[in-house]
């Protein structure tokens, strides 16, 4: 999959990465930064996705469409398509830019407005990556644990650095017996849970 990185996709992700780097650093207020994942998060989203069953690749919480290029890499590969949720205008044409950018429009589907109310349509979802506000991980939980099908996995970024604010959910997960969960030390951490 790495090696099969478009020269345009690498670009993107280039391009995004530094708007990154600097929202880190310049004062960017935290609506308007991307806040999205390093890249070594983005190649273990990638390869836990190459190994899920068919099925839906959703995601939660967009921004720039970062880490939903690294997700298209594994939905590629198995010819399957990734829908991800986005609330906010201006990350909405900054997504949408970069899948037209990276050549992926035909793979990604952006869905428009609050994930928590258009989740309930979505079945048979073998692979789940979440990354929105931290306050609502629990109620993304809620939702979509449910519609994860056999081996398929969710994954929730931020289990390390925002442990305290994604507790509740971590617990959930962690006990509940119709998965396999794990933190992860990679990138901020990731919480990793696999449907038995
Ligand atoms: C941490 S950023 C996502 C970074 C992205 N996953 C990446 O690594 O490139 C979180 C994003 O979730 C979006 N978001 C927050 N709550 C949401 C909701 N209820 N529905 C849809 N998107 C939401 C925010 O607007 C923000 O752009």
């Amino acid at each position: 999959m790495f090696s099969e990185i478009s020269e345009k996709m690498e670009k993107r992700m280039k391009f995004l990465e530094e708007i990154d780097k600097k929202d880190r650093t310049n004062g960017t207020e935290r609506l308007k930064r991307l806040r999205q994942i390093p890249p070594e998060t983005g190649k273990f989203l990638a390869l836990s996705a190459s190994n899920c069953p068919d099925g839906n690749f959703i995601e939660i919480g967009t921004s720039a469409g970062y880490s939903t290029m690294w997700i298209s890499l594994a939905a590629k590969e198995k010819n399957l398509k990734v829908k991800t949720f986005e609330l906010l205008e201006e990350k909405i044409k900054l997504a949408k830019e970069t899948f037209y950018e990276a050549g992926i429009s035909d793979i990604v589907e952006l869905i428009e407005g609050d994930a928590l109310s258009n989740l309930e349509n979505i079945n048979n979802v073998s692979f789940c990556f979440i990354d929105c506000e931290k306050e609502i991980y629990e109620k993304c939980w809620d939702l979509v644990s449910g519609k994860i099908i056999k081996n398929g996995l969710i994954i929730a970024d931020n289990a390390i650095n925002h442990y305290d604010t994604i507790k509740p959910m971590i617990d959930k997960a962690i006990s509940d017996e119709r998965f396999d969960s794990l933190i992860v030390p990679i990138g901020r951490g990731e919480l990793v849970c696999r449907r038995k």
